[in-house]
């Protein structure tokens, strides 16, 4: 075990209560592309703003689009190493909740309880109604969308239908920021994962954490603009860092 590998069993043996903050770092090795590494999500294309998406029926077009052009990746995505070892510390009661930027499930498939995830930016996994909530299955919409490709709408009330993810310019779901706030603040060790820590408000967590005087963690494969106040910083594979450390293969 690396001396920074070390240094993070021995946080984690002391912590108390450890609260999980992940981002789409932590799937790259489930085959999921994250978004600002090199090659990832927005170096191939622009993020659809949520105000587009609502006022262009071309835009609603092009997010379901992309979201079915995704579907073999999603579909062969499984949970890798570093979620196994989140999944541990949650089942050793080391950490309550995982706090997660990702929309893929795979904190969920790895084991974790869907009450102990706490997703800030939604989940892609099934789709919505923006204004009645009504819920829908993505295998039906992609059914209809292949005859013709016109964007889902409401079966119940004609609201546009959405991939249940929170796009910029859409607000963020109260209850999870309540959530994630409550987790941050009842932390003493806060473990950042795979997060270029630039997207905000979520990005705020971590420094809320350290200003709560928690310690913070942050292991990631390139630096963070966070590095700076973080008590420990491990440049490196969460697969391998996470997992040796907890002792997950
Ligand atoms: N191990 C460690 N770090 C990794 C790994 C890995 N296997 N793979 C990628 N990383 C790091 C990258 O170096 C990068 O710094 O994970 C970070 C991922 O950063 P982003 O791609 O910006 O993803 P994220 O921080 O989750 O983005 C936040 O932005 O576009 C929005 O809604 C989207 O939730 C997302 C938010
Ligand atoms: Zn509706």
């Amino acid at each position: 075990m690396s001396p920074l590998a070390a240094d993070l069993r021995t946080m984690l043996d002391r912590a108390r209560r450890v609260a999980v903050f992940t981002g789409a770092g932590i799937s790259t090795e489930s085959g999921i592309p994250d978004f600002r590494s090199p090659g990832g999500m927005w170096a191939r294309m622009a993020p659809i703003d949520f105000r587009d998406f609502v006022r262009s029926e071309e835009m609603r077009r092009e997010a379901w689009r992309r979201r079915f052009a995704q579907d073999p990746v999603m579909r062969a995505a499984e949970p890798n190493r570093g979620h196994r070892a989140v999944a541990a510390l949650v089942r050793q009661g080391k950490a309550h909740s995982v706090i997660t930027q990702n929309i893929d499930g795979l904190h969920q498939a790895s084991g974790v309880p869907d009450r102990q995830v706490i997703e800030l930016h939604g989940n892609t996994t099934y789709a919505a109604c923006l204004d009645c909530g009504e819920r829908y299955e993505i295998d039906a919409i992609r059914a209809t969308f292949e005859k013709d490709e016109t964007p889902p709408v409401c079966a119940k009330c004609e609201g546009l239908v959405k991939t249940a993810t929170i796009s910029f310019g859409q607000a963020m779901p109260e209850g999870p920021m309540l959530r994630a706030e409550a987790e941050t603040r009842a932390a003493d060790l806060f473990l950042v994962l795979g997060s270029s820590l630039v997207v905000y408000p979520a990005a705020g967590f971590p420094a809320m954490a350290k200003r709560n005087g928690a310690a913070l963690v942050i292991v990631n494969r390139e630096p963070t603009p966070l590095d700076e106040i973080a008590d420990l910083v491990i440049h490196g594979q969460i697969g391998d860092v996470l997992g040796g450390t907890v002792g997950v293969n």
